[in-house]
């Protein structure tokens, strides 16, 4: 529990900001652009969900862009925490001098089971949402059989393999992906002699941010997200916390928030991404202690 000011206590959800791999794709790429001041370096993608960090790295000297063609030839490039398809990273080691690869290791043991699976013939399930970064490149080490499924209906009516392999996305709710896998094992086993391959691909750190924001949620009456609002953790942890509160507001930023929000309340939580670097964090618990001492 954090400070007090007249009646309004905040709780701030344990673990939240920078996880293990933001922290260190971010340390990375700073001591990466610092060491490499006279290069023109490429920031390929947002290196993390979060629009303060990425124009923090571009100051530093890494433009961000989308696509390899902005690339100048022999320059520098780094890949963003989320990885890349393994095409993309064949392209820019044709068009760089040198890249630097923060993907998250959580991210690379999974294009490493991937890899597996696709040789193996297994037809590849990838639970997540497909216009996800780290979605889009884990598919390109899948087989062209490859079926991204992000909702249960979804699942209703995908088709499956002799041998199926399901892999999550990194940021996804443990019950979403149970509740997905069973609908997708009762279809699978329509096939006689079947096989199912299940890989829990889910990060320690999400599934501990997420209890810990549904323990804040519980004890609050109103819960403030912070996060870009590009972060797929950050949009879980929001939609966790509105399953048990109406109030529940997803803020970028401490100027966001609202007096408003705060009539009535005696209870503030706050929940924060694994993106969401620990100075905005503090700026939403100063701004909630000084609308506590005002109401
Ligand atoms: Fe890696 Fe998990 Fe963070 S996959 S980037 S440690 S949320």
């Amino acid at each position: 529990m954090r400070g007090r000011k007249k009646e309004m206590k905040i709780y701030v959800a344990k673990g939240s900001g920078f996880c293990f791999g933001v922290k260190r794709a971010m340390n990375m790429a700073f001591k990466y652009a610092c060491e490499n001041k006279k290069s023109d370096i490429y920031s390929l993608h947002e290196i993390i969900h979060n629009p303060i960090e990425v124009k923090r790295l571009e100051k530093a000297g890494a433009k961000h862009i989308e696509n390899i063609k902005e690339i100048k030839k022999g320059s520098r490039a780094i890949i963003s925490t989320h990885g890349v398809k393994p095409e993309e990273e064949a392209a820019l080691k044709r068009k760089c001098a040198d890249i630097l690869d923060t993907t998250c290791p959580y991210v690379k043991k999974i294009h490493r089971i991937t890899s597996r699976l696709a040789g193996e013939k297994y037809m590849i399930i990838i639970i997540g949402d497909r216009a996800h970064p780290e979605v889009v490149g884990i598919k390109g080490y899948a087989g062209a059989d490859c079926k991204v499924v992000g909702t249960v209906k979804e699942a209703e009516s995908v088709k499956t393999g002799n041998k199926t392999g399901i892999i999550a996305q990194t940021t996804l709710n443990a019950v979403k992906y149970r509740e997905i896998v069973e609908v997708i094992m009762k279809r699978a086993f329509g096939k006689r002699y079947a096989e199912v391959r299940v890989y829990n691909t889910i990060c320690d750190a999400t599934r501990k941010i997420q209890a810990a924001t549904v323990d804040v949620a519980i004890k609050s009456d109103i819960l403030i997200v912070v996060g870009g609002k590009n972060s797929a953790n950050t949009k879980r942890l929001y939609e966790l916390g509105k399953e048990r509160l109406d109030d529940v507001y997803y803020v970028e930023n401490a100027k966001e928030i609202k007096k408003d929000w705060f009539k009535g309340k005696k209870k503030a939580g706050i929940t924060a991404g694994a993106s969401t670097p620990q100075e905005s964090i503090n700026a939403v618990i100063e701004k909630i202690e000084k609308i506590g001492a005002k109401i």
